[in-house]
């Protein structure tokens, strides 16, 4: 038995973090003895002895995945801890040693702020100072910050790996701190610092309104205390004051969207002083934000000189991030590395970047050199080389960088296009997840927006441990909301409008965008069971839904508003419509409800019992209103999208009698989009969640194997490497499609993630339980799937679940419960159960219905039209019929071909005719999709 995943706060031996009480403790067990965790015990000490012990719990028992602590913590102190834990069978272990360690929390500064002084800004400056080490070190620490982007050396060497710090949040409300631990990087005697300082998004180019560069500052800062401790016991601090200097670097310009410029060339031969700013001290913060780093890389796959003569090399892959490339760049002489996401006429086409150049520049010196930018990213598959002598592919790799986090989930399928699709939604996560979660990552936008987030967190929280990283973003957000009445900014960091100072927020509150602040820390919370989210959140989650009280007008639908509506939805008549057509109201009162509903249950949890019953009251009101307005007493509901109906299920806002019906006129409306879907950004997320949940698994299977447009597999067929913006980014001919706001890395439409691993796999939540604790195992296999993996390594242990179907006839399941957890497993058609206990298990399970391997005329129609070679033999015979749907046709929905060519078009169909269309869908391979 050993003890593994040790976590506070969900981050492994944290150093200068932000620590908020409670602050929570996590691990988990490996090679176990016994079933379960019986009891267990933490020690926090100041040394690593445990002699000095601050907290001890005494035997107890952990109720949720994490154990809560409240701890009075010293500023620049490192606690170790270490857990013991007994098991079921009295075997005991006791952990290796963890740690953590407090930045300056509120201590006060002896560092000043300083910028250079000189008269004009000319390149990014290199503060610099010569330090005297007198003794041996035992310890020696640096904390600090400066802005907009920097990076420190020490003696030459680079003291993080660490990118873009410090870190990219609303600069006006909160300056994150750096901890960095350079015992090893001084030595005795002078050493050399030298920070480098960059625009990035504090006062570079940046943002969708004006002003659209420094939009947080215009000056080059920097603010860092070195203490250090001697091996004899005494000390010594150094503080950044105007003794430091400033030296030219290559650096020219840089920023986020246009990337970065360099001289070698001309580097001035110049030194300027530097001079302190009063910018005070009240906004610093230790950091929340996890490291930027690069966390993989990768090689060109291919080398292409275009019919104009460009030299392009091709990742393989839309990634995020930039090409590292040796080369010796002749005196004077420049290069351009031009970044973009598609080729077009086999030319690189970067309009779709908007107002981003994305390029990096360089004039040479004629020293052989290894390239990189420091200070911007781009997104990209393609790189155009221009001023290159010679190009070797091999001299260039592909760096992609995010913010860290581990994964969770992973899924594998006998199909390749699914396969691909979920690699996409991953890839996409990474391309995004850049300290703030951000709607793109190439254009000239790049902001956290909110209803984006929203959407995708419950996938990103399946693929990735992101606790972390989103913890850094709600705290953003409430900066945000504190100002401007609880509303939530369209997104986060809402950025600064200098020329009109009162309208510093981007709009006022917008329905499944504002929600953010509610639905995120909830699908944390139910992630891992950890309530001090909600606790942390819990002001954030209120002001929110008290902005929708202060915006309704009694009638507990919410009308005021500045809405988007089901953004990029395609059941609109006019094209060029972004909103899509499911009315405003009901989309904005179907939020009200959710977020009251959410909260009132955070009230709950958190007993706050005077608020969980406001709310409570509140939600009934609401979802009695949302009836009486959008829900006829029938049970029809009054907007003909397929979002409308999608939300009522998703929410549940109608009467219990009523749910059948409205899911059963969700198909209907799929029916009449031909078997598609029609839904934008709010109910794309959901659309498969709720068919699987109310007895249409197979209509939503079929939506998922589609491989036409509009579908998820479209753009895999097209050759995707990541989730598109939109459901049309690229056309059916293969040219990208030329509509404005059009990225090919926007992960919002990659929420069917969320689906797959429910449904397809089958890990569900127990709200009642969340953690994965104990966990709902509910797979339901696809017919057109021909076997299934998927693992989840959650904050409780790794759960396993796989099958496969075997002669069309029989799905063997495999199941993995970990240590200390517990399942219900429910067979697919949801009949039966079983209670599970940690350990391995298989099930062997008989459908009603048999699964076919290949098609025949008693095959569902649907089913042979959602299949992408049984829809083109269809289509061969029955194009007229299938090309103009009738109403009439949703009669059809569980029929089989058979009785559809009856209905339709016997009169019409010979005998021979029938016999070829059976043999020819007799050939197709339902698993071949
Ligand atoms: C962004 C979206 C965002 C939307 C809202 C777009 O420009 O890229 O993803 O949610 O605006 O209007």
């Amino acid at each position: 038995m050993k003890i593994t995943h040790m976590r506070v706060n969900h981050r492994k031996n944290p150093l200068g973090y932000l620590l908020r009480n409670p602050i929570v403790f996590s691990w988990q067990v490996a090679d176990p003895k016994g079933k379960f965790e019986k009891a267990c015990r933490i020690l926090i000490s100041k040394d690593e002895n445990f002699k000095n012990i601050i907290y001890d719990s005494g035997p107890t028992k952990r109720n949720t995945p994490v154990l809560e602590v409240n701890l009075n913590l010293e500023p620049r102190t490192r606690y170790y801890w270490k857990v013991f834990v007994w098991d079921d069978t009295g075997n005991y272990t006791e952990s290796n040693i963890s740690w953590f360690e407090t930045g300056k929390m509120n201590e006060s500064w002896n560092a000043n702020w300083i910028t250079p002084d000189w008269e004009e800004e000319t390149c990014h400056p290199i503060l610099t100072k010569e330090i005297l080490i007198k003794n041996n070190i035992s310890k020696a620490r640096l904390y600090g910050t400066g802005l907009g982007l920097y990076e420190i050396k020490v003696n030459g060497q680079k003291i993080s790996d660490e990118l873009f710090l410090p870190g990219y949040n609303a600069y006006d409300k909160w300056i994150q701190v750096q901890t960095f631990d350079i015992s090893k990087q001084l030595k005795h005697g002078k050493n050399k610092i030298e920070v480098l300082l960059g625009n990035g998004w504090y006062k570079g180019k940046f943002g969708v309104m004006e002003p659209r560069e420094k939009i947080y500052g215009d000056k080059f800062l920097f603010l860092a205390e070195i203490h250090v401790e001697y091996e004899d016991g005494t000390k010594d601090l150094f503080v950044t004051d105007d003794t430091w200097e400033a030296l030219p670097s290559p650096i020219v310009n840089s920023s986020i969207y246009d990337g970065e410029m360099r001289n070698y060339y001309e580097i001035p031969n110049i030194k300027w002083k530097t001079r302190i700013i009063n910018l005070g001290f009240e906004n610093l913060v230790d950091r929340l934000s996890p490291p930027i780093k690069i966390i993989e890389e990768i090689k060109p796959i291919k080398y292409i000189k275009t019919h104009r003569g460009e030299r392009i090399i091709d990742m393989g892959q839309n990634m995020v991030g930039w090409v590292r490339f040796k080369a010796r760049i002749p005196k004077g002489h420049e290069v351009v590395l031009q970044f973009g996401e598609v080729l077009s006429d086999g030319d690189l086409y970067r309009d779709n970047l908007e107002n981003a150049k994305q390029e990096f520049r360089i004039i040479g010196d004629g020293i052989e050199r290894i390239y990189e930018p420091n200070f911007t990213y781009f997104g990209f598959r393609y790189v155009k080389l221009i001023g290159f002598e010679n190009i070797n592919i091999n001299d260039f790799v592909g760096c992609v960088i995010h913010s860290e986090m581990e994964r969770r989930g992973y899924i594998k399928t006998s199909n390749w296009k699914i396969n691909r699709l979920y690699e996409n939604i991953l890839w996409s996560q990474k391309g995004n997840f850049i300290d703030t979660p951000t709607d793109c990552p190439q254009r000239s936008e790049r902001l956290g927006w909110t209803g984006d987030a929203q959407v995708f967190s419950n996938t990103a929280l399946y693929n990735y441990d992101c606790v972390a990283f989103y913890e850094k973003y709600l705290y953003d957000l409430w900066q945000e909301q504190k100002d401007n009445n609880g509303s939530v900014p369209m997104y986060v960091p809402a950025l600064k409008f200098k020329q009109n100072p009162k309208r510093i927020y981007v709009g006022i509150g917008s329905a499944g965008w504002g929600d953010v602040a509610t639905i995120l820390p909830w699908h944390i919370y139910l992630h891992t069971g950890d309530k001090s989210i909600l606790k942390k959140q819990y002001d954030s989650m209120k002001a929110w839904v008290d902005f929708i009280i202060s915006q309704d007008d009694g009638s507990r639908i919410w009308k005021r508003g500045s809405f988007f509506g089901d953004w990029l939805a395609l059941d609109s008549r006019d094209p060029n419509n972004k909103f899509g057509s499911t009315p405003m109201e009901l989309i904005s009162t179907a939020f009200y409800a959710y977020s009251t509903y959410i909260l009132a249950n955070a009230a709950k949890i958190l007993e706050y019992k005077e608020d969980a019953e406001y709310y409570e009251k509140l939600y009934e009101e609401i979802k009695e209103a949302f009836k009486k307005e959008f829900i006829t007493p029938n049970g029809r509901v009054a907007s003909d999208t397929q979002t409308a109906n999608v939300l009522i299920l998703k929410f549940k806002l109608a009467d219990e009698k009523d749910y059948k019906r409205i899911a059963e006129d969700l198909v209907n409306k799929i029916i009449m989009a031909k078997g598609h879907l029609t839904t934008g950004f709010l109910g794309t997320p959901y659309l498969c969640l709720v068919l699987s949940e109310n007895n249409y698994h197979n209509v939503a299977c079929q939506l998922f194997i589609r491989d036409d447009f509009p579908s998820w597999l479209y753009a895999v067929n097209l050759g995707a490497t990541t989730i598109w913006e939109r459901w049309d980014s690229i056309l059916p001919n293969g040219e990208i499609n030329k509509v404005s706001m059009n990225s090919l890395n926007h992960y919002a439409f990659g929420s069917i993630g969320e689906w797959m691993y429910k449904h397809l796999v089958g890990f569900q939540i127990d709200e009642t339980n969340p953690g994965f604790s104990h966990a709902i195992i509910n797979p339901k296999p696809c017919k057109f799937i021909r076997w299934v993996k998927g693992e989840l390594n959650t904050i409780s242990g790794t759960y396993r679940c796989e099958y496969k179907i075997i002669n069309n006839r029989l799905i063997k399941i495999k199941v993995e419960v970990p240590f200390n957890c517990t399942a219900t497993f429910i067979y697919p058609d949801g009949d039966k159960k079983e209670e599970l206990m940690p350990g391995n298990y298989e099930f062997d399970y008989i459908p009603e219905e048999t699964f076919e391997e290949n098609f025949s005329l008693n095959s569902r129609l649907f089913d042979i039209l959602a299949h992408p070679k049984g829809r083109s033999v269809l289509l061969k015979y029955f194009s007229l019929l299938l090309e103009n749907y009738s109403p009439n046709f949703s009669d059809l929905k569980d029929k089989t071909l058979d009785e559809f060519i009856k209905f339709n078009a016997g009169l019409f169909f010979r005998n021979e005719m029938l016999n070829i269309l059976e043999k020819e869908l007799s050939e197709i391979n339902i698993y071949e999709i």
